[in-house]
């Protein structure tokens, strides 16, 4: 492998050339038929991912949590949550994953804890308590009355719904919750709080998983430059406002990510995995995160292209206006291409799922599933994996409120159906946005829960699992299991697709998502088209692919060069650069 800079700045890390797969526990393999997935459930799966190439797990949260937002609410940093399992069943996990040679990656939830952490316990208890600091606690706003509407502190709207601000009569003050009432706000200001993280931290790498993947990590500082924090602008005369540019990449998130490397990572020499969830992320403050001299993380998660079919909020749902998604993708291809790195990801736990969000999940679901992951893949960045996808897994088609689980699809359903809005409505969004899709039991087999639990799911399984799932596709070469794993071998088998530079051909083509990776004289060129209609491959921007070898294609019959693209098909081809003649001396 050349010397770093022939990579454009780009170094050769080991998480580079590597693959990432998610699991959600809850709703992978149940050992033990209570109807909750668990971690011997994943012991017992590995070989799945191992089979499929995967070098890296990260694990969504496994402590122990009163399960308010499926864990991502933490009561107890250090331990694992008992319906999951125990820390001896967490060591065996790991040591399966280390055997199979992958890594693992736990998620760190640290912009908030759960309201049932002895930490907030202790913080709610006086307003003298030592760490009455360590959240945040303000008084009701000037006029306003504790407790009652209007009475908060700012007028920021939580993620899921109503006030950010929650009052406890305890010590008559509100403590701030960007998320769900139970997930009460982290105060990083507090250096306290901060060693402490560090110290969750440590504790874990000591346990030896490989890194972290950090929750809504750009939350964390909060911006106090005003003195007090500011209301947000509050759209179409409603009350609550937009919170969200006083606490995304605020003013001092740079400072802690790059001390939080210091005291976390830095001391241990070894290279782990920092991936940064960053919501609302500019693609500046990606580059800052991410330059490997600045010492803060490797890779960000940031939004914008799977915000691409939002409306003014997330459950107005527009088609996908495939130009728009294409823009997007280039411009942080390009933001990132000299310093810094991204993470690629259509599908986690909290989108929908693809295939039936940018896909066509009925007559063409494997041939855009594999269309899908090939695109995807083929970008510069590190891909991740969210179970199922690699089954082509679809979304649900909820009809009823009934069916859903996740506490911000019933919040938004109550709110909205209360502030007067048409409940068929409100559920046309929750069936195309609501992130239950994405959390219906792993499709194992075609038994009854697809082969997840032996007892009754917490989430019912998808009924279409009694075509699509592993068993079925494990053994067959032309399923779209197989397909990603073509990929993942793809990428680790050839640099370009690693550090190949990338130009994005026909922007404007409504259909076409065409692009280029090139690395010294080796150029792949993806073709892929986003329709039920054949695509004649004859753009401008196209070189002549007459004897442009199929690479990859996910089409199973073999098709003459250069010939029109079938419905959803997508090809890799390898194109060898014209050799530019030297410049004549003068
Ligand atoms: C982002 C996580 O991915 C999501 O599932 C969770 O609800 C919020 N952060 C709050 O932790």
């Amino acid at each position: 492998m050349s010397a770093p800079a022939d990579f454009g700045g780009a170094g050769d890390e080991w998480w580079r050339s590597a693959v990432v797969y998610q699991i959600y526990p809850r709703s992978f393999a149940d050992s033990d038929g209570d109807g909750i997935g668990d971690l011997n459930g994943i012991t017992a799966h590995l070989d799945h991912l191992a089979g499929l190439g995967i070098d890296v797990i990260w694990l969504s949260p496994v402590y122990p949590s009163p399960q308010d937002d499926n864990g991502y609410d933490i009561s107890d940093y250090r331990d694992i949550e008992p319906t999951f399992g125990t820390l001896a069943d967490f060591d065996r996990l790991l040591t399966g994953v280390h055997e199979r040679g992958m890594k693992l990656v736990m998620d760190l939830v640290v912009n908030h804890t759960s309201d049932e952490h002895p930490w907030f316990v202790e913080s709610r208890s006086s307003e003298d308590n030592p760490k009455r600091d360590w959240y945040w606690w303000r008084p009701p706003r000037d006029g306003g009355v504790a407790g009652r509407s209007g009475g908060e502190p700012t007028n920021w709207e939580s993620f899921f719904s109503g006030p950010a601000w929650e009052y406890d009569d305890q010590t008559g003050e509100y403590y701030l919750h960007l998320f769900t009432r139970k997930q009460p706000d982290l105060n990083w200001e507090n250096p306290q709080v901060r060693r402490a993280v560090y110290d969750v931290m440590t504790w874990w790498l000591d346990r030896g998983v490989d890194g972290f993947r950090m929750d809504v990590i750009n939350l964390i500082s909060k911006d106090l430059r005003a003195g007090a924090l500011p209301d947000g602008i509050a759209r179409d005369g409603r009350v609550l406002g937009d919170g969200a540019p006083h606490y995304t990449d605020g003013p001092r998130v740079h400072e802690f990510m790059a001390e939080m490397h210091r005291e976390g990572f830095a001391p241990r020499g070894s290279t782990y995995l920092r991936v940064a969830e960053t919501p609302g992320v500019t693609t500046d403050h990606a580059v800052l995160y991410t330059d490997p001299e600045r010492g803060e993380v490797d890779m960000v998660f940031q939004f914008e292209h799977v915000n691409i079919d939002h409306g003014v909020t997330k459950w107005d749902v527009a088609p996908l206006d495939l130009v728009a998604l294409k823009a997007s993708m280039d411009r942080w291809q390009r933001a990132l291409a000299t310093t810094g790195w991204n993470s690629l990801y259509w599908d986690n736990h909290d989108q929908p799922r693809v295939v039936s969000r940018f896909g066509d999940d009925g007559r063409f679901r494997v041939e855009s599933a594999k269309l899908l992951a090939t695109v995807l893949h083929l970008h510069r960045g590190t891909p991740y994996v969210y179970q199922g996808e690699e089954l082509a897994m679809a979304n649900v088609g909820y009809t009823s409120i009934d069916q859903l689980r996740d506490v911000e699809s019933l919040n938004f359903f109550a709110h909205a159906v209360a502030e007067g809005a048409d409940p068929e409505q409100v559920m046309a969004g929750i069936r195309a946005m609501g992130r239950d899709n994405a959390r219906t039991p792993m499709q194992w087999d075609a038994s009854q829960h697809a082969g997840f639990t032996t007892g009754s799911p917490w989430i019912e399984a998808n009924p279409d699992h009694v075509e699509v799932n592993a068993a079925a596709q494990v053994d067959d070469p032309a399923s779209v299991y197989h397909h990603y794993r073509r990929l993942i071998a793809l990428r680790h088998d050839n640099p370009v697709v690693v550090h190949g530079d990338f130009v994005m051909l026909a922007p404007e083509h409504p259909a076409l998502y065409a692009f280029t990776r090139t690395l010294e004289d080796v150029t792949l060129l993806v073709v892929a088209n986003f329709s039920r209609a054949e695509l004649a491959l004859d753009h401008a921007d196209l070189p002549d692919l007459a004897d442009a070898p199929l690479v990859l294609g996910n089409y199973d019959s073999e098709v003459e060069p250069g010939t029109a693209l079938r419905p959803w098909e997508a090809r890799v081809l390898r194109h060898r650069l014209p050799v530019e003649s030297p410049p004549s001396p003068r």
